[in-house]
């Protein structure tokens, strides 16, 4: 399934105004930050920062300060992410601490970090919205941090966890911006509580199906359409949905080979291929996809008493979601 007409546009609107904010001396350092961004990324967080307001009948330019916002936390946490996963490759091209070192990376990071919450600060909002998004955007900075510690743990320890610790590490390291991004813009529109706490919910549980298919993706997925490449989490020892899946059904030579690879930062491209074409080869794919889409479902129901093209836009994001193959 292709990127929505919709999701296009706005993140074209999106990007304008984040290269106004992403500028500065020394230029490096804003090269650094932005080079996620200017080589591609979906530019899904601030889409739905706007359709959330927009769906509570507030006006979307309220909401932009908030969306970009969300979008550099995002790439503050790719940035991050991708040094403590040692991954060199995203949106085709090499990762920030690849092309630009370590230290820039790093820095790179902050930077996106703290402009996030200036951009709020310098909005034009009601001090009372400011805070109110300021005070959300840091919880789901912390809640990511928390999140991607539980990741990494779960990765040096030799136990398998259950379904539901993923479950938990998933809502903090993925879901909890994207409940933060609905949050947010729905206190662009509204003060009403339940309506925050509505949208709130809603990308919550689409975070947890977006993460889900996106762990599918970084064991079945087309490194040609994905950017990233396959193979990488297993290699990396992660505890993805589909590797535990995948262990768990694998039976003989197969699981052998898994396992070899599991974890192994020394194993080699082809031997690491060949686990990941052994995954592939236990159809594991729709019971995975079963999974996001329970919470695809959980989602929808969130947004039950709402209506109108924000809606259906919101809505069609959770088939975008569930269904895609980048
Ligand atoms: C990637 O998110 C990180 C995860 C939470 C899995 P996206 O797929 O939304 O990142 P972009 O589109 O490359 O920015
Ligand atoms: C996603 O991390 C969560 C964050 C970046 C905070 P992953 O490590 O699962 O995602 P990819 O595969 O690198 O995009
Ligand atoms: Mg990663
Ligand atoms: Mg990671």
């Amino acid at each position: 399934m292709k990127k929505t007409k919709q999701i296009e546009k706005n993140a074209k609107t999106v990007n304008k105004y984040l290269k106004s904010k992403l500028k500065g001396n020394p230029k490096k350092l804003y090269d650094a930050a932005g080079h996620l961004i200017v080589n591609g990324g979906k530019r899904l967080r601030p889409y739905m920062v706007i359709r959330s307001c927009q769906i509570l009948g507030g006006n979307s330019s309220n909401a932009m300060p908030a969306a970009s916002a969300v979008e550099m936390v995002h790439n503050f946490t790719l940035v991050h992410d991708d040094i403590m996963d040692n991954d060199e490759m995203r949106h085709g091209v090499p990762t920030v601490h690849k092309k630009f070192g370590m230290p820039i990376a790093i820095l790179a990071g902050d930077v996106l970090f703290s402009k996030a919450f200036q951009v709020i600060t310098d909005s034009k909002l009601s001090p009372i919205a400011v805070t109110q998004l300021v005070s959300r955007l840091a919880k789901g900075c912390v809640d990511v941090c928390e999140g991607q510690l539980l990741d990494v743990k779960m990765a040096e320890e030799g136990r398998i966890p259950t379904q539901s610790d993923y479950i938990t590490m998933v809502s903090k390291k993925t879901a909890a911006l994207f409940d933060v991004s609905c949050a947010m813009g729905a206190i662009c529109a509204t003060d009403k509580d339940n309506d925050i706490s509505n949208l709130s919910s809603f990308g919550r549980n689409l975070g947890i199906a977006f993460q889900i298919t996106d762990d599918l993706i970084g064991v079945m997925g087309d490194p040609k359409i994905t950017k990233k490449p396959v193979g990488n989490d297993l290699r990396e020892g992660k505890k993805s949905l589909p590797i535990l899946m995948a262990i768990k059904s694998a039976k003989g030579n197969d699981k052998k080979i898994i396992l070899k690879a599991f974890g192994n930062s020394k194993i080699s491209k082809n031997e690491l291929n060949k686990a990941v074409e052994v995954i592939r080869s236990l159809n594991i794919e729709e019971n995975v996809r079963k999974q996001a889409l329970k919470y695809a479902d959980k989602a929808e129901k969130s947004l039950s008493k709402y209506s109108g093209p924000a809606k259906e836009e919101l809505i069609s994001l959770l088939d975008f979601v569930v269904k895609r193959s980048v």
